[in-house]
């Protein structure tokens, strides 16, 4: 008989959630980049910050704390001398990064309308996908939602893209039209995705289940919504 081997449960996953600062505009335009690399115009993010009906949140980084740290991505130790030096290697490099800041590896974007939470973008840097940031980015916009009052979260995704549309689809998503040639660089169709209403117990339930299981599979995580 093959014994498996109960791995351990994380207890803290080494990335929060909180919302997008005007510190974090370089790297989640790096992020859009690595993302979405076809998209254009780029977003605005400055001009979305301002705007009084989205909201936009970005997974960070944790360092410290106890936390492992991520298997990839930039390290930062405490000498100012080394961080100037890795900082000016990492401008040159065109990196929006820089040693003293938060590293982040993913934001999302949610418009409210009228009833409707919108989630206009949501994406992880490549090197960090895999690691359940997209899922936690997606469970921060949906109790975002949740206290904005609104009825259902709904967003767009491209028919070809299999690994979001099943994100989206565990989290109770399902196809409710087509958008036509709605991907510019492409003329891609998009599917149109809603949640049912996220206030109902059959909801509730489902969720508080689902963040539950991330909770067990990632480790615990910090969201601050607002
Ligand atoms: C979609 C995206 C945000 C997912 O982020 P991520 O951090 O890699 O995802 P997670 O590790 O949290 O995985 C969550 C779920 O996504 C789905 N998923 C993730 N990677 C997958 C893969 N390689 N194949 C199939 N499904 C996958 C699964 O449902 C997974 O849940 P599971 O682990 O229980 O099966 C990320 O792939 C991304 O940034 N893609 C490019 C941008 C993009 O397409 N954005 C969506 C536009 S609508």
């Amino acid at each position: 008989m093959r014994m498996v081997e109960e791995q351990p449960t994380p207890q803290t996953m080494p990335f929060t959630v909180r919302p997008m600062a005007a510190e974090d505009i370089a790297q989640s335009a790096e992020v859009e980049r690595d993302a979405f690399p076809t998209l254009f115009p780029p977003t605005s993010f400055r001009r979305e910050l301002s705007n009084k009906r989205a909201r936009y949140l970005v997974a960070q980084r944790l360092d410290g704390n106890g936390a492992a740290p991520p298997p990839r991505g930039p390290q930062q130790r405490h000498d100012p001398l080394f961080n100037r030096l890795v900082r000016q290697i990492w401008r040159r490099r065109g990196s929006g990064w820089a040693p003293g800041q938060d590293f982040i590896t993913g934001f999302v974007g949610i418009w409210y309308m009228v009833d409707e939470a919108h989630i206009v973008a949501i994406g992880v840097r490549s090197a960090y996908r895999g690691l359940g940031v997209g899922e936690l980015m997606l469970i921060a916009s949906i109790e975002q939602a949740l206290e904005m009052d609104a009825r259902v979260v709904t967003l767009e995704v491209r028919v070809s893209n299999l690994v979001a549309q099943n994100l989206y689809k565990k989290f109770g998503f399902t196809e409710r039209g087509v958008r036509k040639g709605y991907y510019t660089d492409n003329r891609e169709d998009a599917f149109i995705m809603t949640t049912d209403p996220v206030q109902s117990d059959p909801f509730g339930e489902r969720f508080t289940r689902l963040v539950g299981e991330h909770r067990h599979r990632w480790g615990e995580a910090e969201r601050k919504l607002f």
